[in-house]
């Protein structure tokens, strides 16, 4: 190996965002979904998008190196298997994640510096408290939060239900629910389960459309609230998907306190979670960790856990973990009430 190489690999790495920045651009103009369904030319693409021809045709050798688009014969393009999940109505897609990466995330991630030297999140250097309240003055941002955090749930949805036996649940809760993609996909799977999506009240009418359009809104229904003063009461079990690990210990302990006196001596509890390695190394889902927990750290102000830092947390919310099921890069973490 050469003695330049671990230095271009530095380099590569410190140039990332820029693929970060090309993705999202092809994804505001909808490349992916133009060649969905057939290759196309450059003068095609610049039509159709309103692109800047010569400049566009940069920007599409620049996703042919990432392997999203590819070229076909005829001087066409065409989508690369990267690429697929990149069309809006893709299952899995990661448009709106590429969307919010670009435009939200790409620019509070700028200011990490100052998060690192002060503890504090974005929201706090600006005055705010809750990153979800300075979130809520920009209602195009919420929306644009809200459809990345469905598709990444609907992406993590499948191993998760193949991760958990939810039959012996009648019905479910899911607390900090959004969009309702994942109590959605848990009673479309078992017939016989009754769902409520709990949220704040911004949440309501693109819960209740993903209901509607699922077919399932005569079992499952939507409740506005504030998990920070209550959770509605639970006849049985709760679900938190990427909820605890928005919040520091003493929230979350908040949150699951809520959680324990809202439900039965015999409910249950889960937490849909990734788990940070006690000992982060250099390997990819190592660093997906790491990385989120430093998203959180800027963002809402919570972090990632490790095993053991959950069965604490867990304890000092009155609650035991029992089991842990890897659901992807994800967990469906169980706790009973003690
Ligand atoms: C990271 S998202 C997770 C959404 C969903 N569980 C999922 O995984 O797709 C956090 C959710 O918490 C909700 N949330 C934030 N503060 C809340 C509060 N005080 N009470 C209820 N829900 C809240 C947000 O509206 C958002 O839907």
């Amino acid at each position: 190996m050469s003695s330049s190489a671990p230095a271009l690999k530095l380099l590569d790495l410190i140039q990332s965002h820029r693929v970060t920045a090309v993705i999202y651009v092809a994804a505001r103009l909808g490349i992916a979904d133009l060649l969905s369904d057939k290759p196309k030319s450059l003068d095609e693409l610049a039509k159709e998008t309103g692109a800047d021809r010569a400049a566009l045709a940069r920007l599409l050798a620049a996703l042919v190196t990432t392997g999203i688009c590819t070229r076909a014969e005829g001087e066409r393009y065409a989508l690369g298997e990267t690429g697929t999940a990149l069309i809006g109505d893709a299952h899995p897609s990661f448009k709106a994640w590429a969307i919010l990466e670009g435009e939200l995330l790409s620019k509070t991630w700028s200011g990490m510096l100052e998060t690192i030297m002060t503890g504090k999140t974005a929201a706090q250097l600006q005055g705010f408290d809750n990153s979800f309240d300075l979130m809520a003055r920009a209602p195009e941002t919420v929306r644009v939060f809200n459809a990345a955090m469905a598709e990444l749930t609907a992406f993590v949805t499948a191993d998760v239900l193949a991760a958990y036996d939810f039959s012996r649940i009648s019905h479910l809760l899911d607390v900090g629910g959004g969009s309702g993609e994942l109590i959605g996909a848990v009673i479309k799977r078992y017939g016989h389960i009754r769902g409520t999506v709990f949220d704040l009240p911004r949440c309501e009418e693109a819960a209740t459309a993903h209901l509607a359009k699922l077919g399932v809104s005569d079992r499952a229904g939507f409740i506005a609230g504030d998990f920070f003063r209550s959770v509605p009461a639970s006849i049985d079990s709760i679900i938190l998907k990427s909820i605890i690990h928005d919040w520091n210990d003493e929230l979350s302990c908040t949150i699951l306190q809520n959680c324990r006196r809202a439900m039965p001596e015999a409910g249950t509890l889960l937490l849909v979670e990734r788990l940070m390695p006690a000992m982060p190394g250099p390997d990819n889902e190592h660093k997906s960790h790491a990385l989120s927990d430093l998203n959180m750290l800027r963002g809402p102000g919570g972090m990632e856990r490790t095993e053991a830092q959950y069965r604490d947390l867990l304890g000092s919310a009155g609650f035991r973990m029992s089991s842990i099921a890897p659901a992807g890069r994800f967990n469906v973490i169980e706790a009973r009430p003690v």
